[in-house]
């Protein structure tokens, strides 16, 4: 079967030969047109004049302000509060206010220098504790909770109170914001875009421009990476080129520049989360208060929906009695936070998993057994918003990897090396002390371990994901298809879901080519088009394969119907023995029955029959639709089963950190996922470790530093820092967790994409349990994400 399989990518060849085409690589077009913008130079202002006219003048320029907006300058994947083109105020520095377009580059440029646009500069709000200062709040603070917290941490034996900061993160995919916009007849406008929602490009360019949805196809063939950062934010380019092609009637280009996307673009959100844990001596918490501020930028964007998935997320694999949490987003005047791989459950993940790591040294604990004592048990666990937490497999799966990674025996070493390089300097005198005359250190004479290793520390630490499945908005829990099959036997699929690199394409035409029992090679998954499927859901929420994947096996079963009865009535066979397999149609011989028994050995080739069936009319066109069974939560009371299930894994870090310059070494990674059955390991491998890198990143190494004036410093990759090749440690161990209670979804496997990155907070636990040997008892107050320069201030901390 061509499930359980790990095909190729779809596209691997593409993408390393540069044959796959991104927007950019489209052929162009006869008189088409580059588009591209000018900006507010201030984070917030008023706009007191734009004049367009001199540009205008410039031969072969266009030119485009709000007034130029046929439908309406409004718009929001929740809360209408965004504008395509600023009309009397700018909320960030680089929102657009003028769209601009010609046939060349410099013509744009001399037309960006033409426009003239004057601002009143503002008092701007650029961090979350000015916005709280200021209460300048996006919405309501939202609240989830169970049992009584304020007693509970009354009457516990341990507290600990304190402030975590989270640091938000660039998608950095490698295709930046890309949309090429192409008219049709009368008001026909087709946009391919790089976006994770053809749906939401094709809606918005309608409303916006003043078009029926019906005028607007929106396709796209593939993304150089999303990571959540084109759920919503490729409307922008969209709407630029929409609009220049709508007025001008030409093809439309435009494609933003790494740094420009940088700058403008949306990122995950930073949090700040203040809490208050009780817990008894042996490391089990009894209660916990936390409430979640984050940084939602100007405008809502998804904020409200990433900051539930935090509160959901607050417990990860933990079950805490007593729990509160709340959340607020500030608003601020940057450009608007948006989905990012986890949305919004990295930052719960990362506030609980950090708290452990302080229990845990508060306590003079190892970290790994207070986790064990506080993990869901059985099949007993409720969660804090009310959900059951069925098949679950986490003290199974913590205690393998535990085994497996060797952990106790690596901490007896941890212990070891760190006892040695913590040792009183100079060293004890022995006959073979290295110790100068002087009385100083040779160099290279360490503190007893590895030689010259006296200015490293070790630490160790696993962390573990249980990562919700499902949008928490109900409605968006669907998918549909279309299959085609055509008379020389070979098939098009295509679905809502889009393809950024994760490997959905492939794992879709393996189920169709299973459903169908046709060859692998003889499915093509067609690019994804708002005029194929309509009213989709973002490819997000790491939810693509269970819900397309579910709608393109419901179209497949359709027509495997029908051409299953028109053989049976052809070989005078029972339906029941009917079998596609390998690119034919069998009669099995099944023993059961001797009515059911074929006369034996009847086949034809899968192109025959379609050739046989399309002459006697019968349909082999079919549209699937999926709807995610049994998800109910109620957001007025906080309760209620928002997941259809948990994908579930584990990690263990050892890291070495340098004393002198707090530069971080990442030693080895021991993984366990638990992803039922995987329909493509080799693919899913590829996300897993991706993943975990990304999340790495965001843990270790990736900061995004703004100038006084809210403008991003770091907007390029030679200042800011994604894990590249070296970061990986060569000792990286992967393993697939056999999860027998997983017997449900498609081909019973679960979804991958999003909780693996979730793990990387192994790393950021390991680097606070090297720091823990510096100061016992005391948890050191690490910043996320821990950089170099970080972790070098935190040991300043605790040493002076
Ligand atoms: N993998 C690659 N290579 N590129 C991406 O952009 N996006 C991630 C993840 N893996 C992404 C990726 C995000 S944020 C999500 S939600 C899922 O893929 C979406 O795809 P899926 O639902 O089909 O898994
Ligand atoms: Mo992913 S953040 O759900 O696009």
């Amino acid at each position: 079967s061509a499930v359980g399989t790990s095909h190729p990518h779809e596209s691997a060849v593409g993408h390393v030969t540069g044959q796959a085409h991104y927007i950019d690589d489209m052929p162009r077009m006869a008189g088409e047109l580059i588009v591209d913008f000018v900006g507010s130079s201030f984070a917030h202002a008023e706009i007191l004049s734009v004049d367009v006219s001199a540009a205008a003048k410039i031969p072969g320029v266009c030119v485009f302000t709000y007034k130029d907006i046929g439908g309406v300058n409004l718009f929001g994947p929740i809360i209408q509060d965004e504008v395509f083109l600023a009309e009397t105020h700018v909320h960030f520095i680089g929102e657009p206010i003028v769209v601009v377009a010609a046939a060349t580059h410099e013509r744009i440029a001399q037309a960006k220098q033409a426009v003239k646009i004057e601002l009143r500069e503002l008092p701007a709000i650029l961090s979350i504790d000015a916005a709280i200062e200021k209460k300048k709040f996006l919405t309501t603070p939202i609240k989830m909770e169970q049992g009584d917290v304020d007693a509970a941490l009354e009457k516990s034996s341990h507290r600990l109170d304190g402030t975590f900061i989270i640091g938000g993160q660039e998608q950095f995919y490698l295709e930046s914001q890309a949309a090429f916009a192409v008219p049709g007849e009368g008001n026909d406008l087709t946009v391919y875009s790089s976006t994770q929602n053809t749906t939401e490009v094709q809606k918005v360019v309608a409303e916006v421009l003043g078009l029926k949805h019906s005028e607007v196809v929106c396709i796209c063939k593939r993304m150089g990476g999303g990571f959540g950062g084109k759920e919503t934010q490729a409307v922008m380019p969209a709407l630029m080129a929409a609009i220049v092609a709508q007025k001008t009637k030409r093809p439309a280009r435009c494609q933003f520049s790494k740094d420009l996307d940088m700058m403008v673009t949306g990122k995950r959100h930073p949090y700040k989360a203040i809490y208050d844990v009780g817990f008894s001596s042996d490391g089990r918490v009894t209660a916990l208060k936390i409430d979640y501020f984050s940084d939602g930028g100007c405008t809502a964007d998804l904020s409200t929906s990433i900051l539930s998935r935090t509160l959901f997320h607050t417990d990860n694999c933990y079950d805490i009695p007593n729990l509160r949490a709340t959340g607020t987003i500030c608003k601020t005047n940057l450009p608007s936070n948006t989905a990012f791989r986890g949305f919004g459950g990295p930052q719960g993940v990362a506030a609980i998993e950090n708290i452990l790591e302080n229990v845990a040294t508060k306590l003079g604990l190892d970290a790994y057994e207070v986790r064990r004592r506080n993990l869901y048990q059985g099949e007993t666990g409720v969660t804090h918003y009310g959900q059951s937490v069925k098949n679950n497999v986490l003290p199974e799966l913590f205690a393998q990897l535990y085994e497996s990674s060797d952990y106790a025996e690596r901490r007896k070493a941890v212990v070891k090396k760190n006892a040695a390089a913590l040792a009183p300097n100079p060293l004890p005198a022995s006959p073979m002390s290295p110790l100068r005359p002087d009385g100083h250190l040779p160099p290279h004479a360490g503190g007893g371990w590895e030689g010259g290793q006296h200015g490293k520390l070790k630490g160790l630490a696993m962390t573990g994901v249980k990562f919700g499945i499902s949008f928490t908005t109900k409605f968006l829990n669907q998918g549909n298809a279309l299959v085609n099959v055509y008379t020389d036997g070979t098939v098009q699929v295509s679905t809502g879901g889009t393809e950024m690199g994760q490997g959905l394409y492939t794992k879709i035409q393996q189920i169709v080519a299973d459903e169908l029992g046709v060859r692998f090679e003889d499915v093509k998954v067609m690019p994804t088009s708002s005029e194929k499927s309509n009213n989709t859901a973002p490819t997000a929420a790491s939810a693509g394969t269970d819900l397309n994947g579910n709608a393109a096996a419901v179209a497949c079963r359709k027509i495997r119907g029908r051409l299953t009865e028109y053989v049976a009535r052809l070989w005078g066979v029972a339906p029941e023995v009917v079998e596609f397999r390998e690119g034919h149609v069998f009669v099995s011989p099944l023993p059961t029955s001797p009515r059911m028994r074929g006369e034996g050995g009847q086949t034809m080739p899968f192109a025959e029959l379609t050739q046989r069936a399309w002459r006697e009319r019968i349909s082999m066109g079919e549209r699937g639709f999926y709807a995610t069974p049994g998800l109910d939560f109620d957001y007025a009371t906080g309760k209620g089963s928002p997941f259809y299930y948990f994908t579930n894994g584990a990690c263990v870090a050892e890291v070495t950190i340098d004393r002198f310059t707090g530069a971080l070494t990442i030693d080895r990674l021991d993984i366990l996922m638990d992803i039922g059955k995987s329909i493509n390991p080799g693919i899913d491998r590829g996300q897993l470790i991706g993943g975990l890198v990304q999340g790495i990143g965001w843990v270790t190494a990736e900061e995004l530093k703004y100038s006084e004036k809210g403008a991003l410093l770091s907007h390029s990759p030679t200042t800011y820092k994604i894990p590249s090749i070296q970061d990986i440690p060569d000792d990286l161990r992967l393993e697939f967790f056999d999860n027998k209670l997983h017997n449900f979804n498609i081909r019973s496997s679960k979804a991958v994409a999003e909780p693996p990155l979730m793990l990387g907070l192994a790393v950021f636990c390991a680097v606070k349990n090297a720091l823990s040997y510096l100061s016992p008892r005391e948890a050191a107050d690490l910043k996320l994400p821990a950089t170099n320069e970080e972790i070098l201030m935190c040991m300043e901390k605790i040493t002076h």
